[in-house]
């Protein structure tokens, strides 16, 4: 039944505060007190700072967060502060790195800290002309570029270069002109959309024609993290673990389906992070699964092979656009004690750590794949889930899920069996 009562047309709701806002909602929605009252506790992120950072607050969501232990990072240990919702995601970075630290760990490297920003110019005439006019114009373009940001200046940053395609597009040629900016340890976004929206007007005047968007490029092919380990044979259980985890890369290489999979395993420990240190998830991830389909083909952001000596060699390259400075990763009280765990000081660092967790966090996935399969490591966590939705609290949380594993059936109607058992146990001792 459709409820025509309620309306989602609440004018001002904007200039409400959160308080007012979460009593219209819970009006709306018909939450209770307690509900409420969760909503409103916003834990570490003070509700000032929430109702600055988005548009009508009404309160924060936490997820856990933890932390990586076993990491070490081109000769250095790290603890990874990793938060998400997904169990197992942090454990099985953990295994990983273990099973490659006596071996040196990871080693990782950047390919620079430049972004990209895109102006579409359309109803060009003359378009490889044009193209030619801009590049032409490349030492004012990098006045007008670096006059946007003098702080980004002054840290080293800026303009670095220009380029300019004409693509083929349903309607006609288009005109794109590339920023090549050096943002250092800002992720860059504001800085190179700054740019590309100063430049247009020239853009326009230069090629005669209409110039529609001016904003950054997810696809940070020219920010690209690597990293790589070696894990030895005797860590990861002998040679069948090996060729079960090269086989399983095999298959995310040739198939997009499973390509799917294996790139979000990998994303489960790179999000993770970036999340905790207050970087944008999204412009990640886009970075990510574009650059994977770079061939044309959707494929896998890592790769298995076996050394000359027999072990297990994996590496991993992708986009990579984090920084230090600006948004939630300054303002967020929890992402600036996460990035002082990690001890990081460059976004090019945090961004080489980051890499090596996802290659982490794929190892992982994928020797539990071809090996015993990943519901058992689930279960144990997801029967402590059930266990507590079951009502289960205190040490009775523990008690209930052994018996749902034991059993092999992680069910929330066993589970309430099982905490109707122990509690009646429990009143007749
Ligand atoms: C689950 O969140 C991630 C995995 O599916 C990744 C993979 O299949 O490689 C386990």
């Amino acid at each position: 039944m459709i409820d025509t009562t309620r309306s989602s047309r609440i004018s001002g709701f904007h200039k409400k505060s959160p308080a007012e806002r979460l009593g219209i909602v819970s009006d709306f929605a018909g939450l209770d007190a307690a509900a409420a009252a969760r909503l409103s506790d916003t834990g570490n992120l003070d509700l000032g700072l929430a109702d600055r950072l988005v548009e009508n607050v009404i309160g924060s969501m936490n997820i856990p967060l933890g932390i990586a232990t076993n990491m070490r990072v081109d000769g250095e240990d790290v603890l990874i502060p990793m938060a998400t919702e997904e169990s197992s995601v942090v454990a099985a970075v953990c295994n990983a790195a273990r099973q490659c630290y006596d071996a040196g760990g990871f080693t990782t490297s950047m390919s620079g800290t430049l972004m990209i920003a895109q102006i579409q110019a359309v109803d060009v005439a003359d378009p490889h002309a044009a193209r030619l006019r801009i590049l032409g114009r490349r030492e004012e373009i990098k006045v007008i570029c670096d006059g946007c940001d003098p702080v980004l200046l002054s840290f080293g940053g800026g303009f670095r270069d220009v380029e300019v395609r004409v693509l083929d597009s349903q309607s006609g040629p288009m005109l794109v002109t590339h920023l090549i900016v050096d943002t250092r340890d800002a992720m860059g976004a504001n800085a190179v959309n700054s740019m590309a929206e100063a430049l247009a007007p020239h853009i326009s005047a230069w090629t005669g024609g209409r110039v529609y968007l001016r904003i950054l490029s997810n696809l940070a092919d020219r920010r690209l993290a690597r990293a790589h380990a070696v894990w030895p044979l005797d860590q990861i259980g002998g040679e069948a673990v090996r060729d079960g985890i090269v086989s399983a890369y095999h298959f995310a290489a040739a198939d997009p389906y499973r390509a799917a999979t294996h790139n979000k395993g990998i994303m489960n420990g790179v999000s993770a992070v970036v999340l905790a240190t207050g970087n944008d998830t999204r412009a990640v991830e886009a970075g990510a699964h574009a650059f994977a389909a770079r061939s044309g083909q959707y494929g896998s952001l890592t790769r298995f092979e076996v050394t000359a000596d027999g072990q297990l060699s994996g590496s991993i390259e992708l986009p990579m656009a984090v920084g230090l400075i600006g948004g939630a990763t300054k303002a967020h009280p929890t992402a600036q004690a996460c990035l002082k765990i990690l001890g990081v000081t460059s976004a090019e660092r945090l961004a080489r750590i980051i890499a090596a967790v996802g290659l982490a966090q794929n190892f992982s996935a994928l020797k539990a794949l071809a090996t015993t399969g990943i519901q058992k490591g689930h279960m144990a966590l997801h029967a402590q889930n059930i266990a507590m939705m079951a009502g289960a609290v205190g040490d009775e949380i523990d008690r209930v899920a052994a018996v749902l594993v034991e059993r092999g059936s992680v069910r929330q109607d066993i589970a309430q069996a099982v905490l109707q058992d122990l509690r009646g146990g429990a009143a007749g001792a």
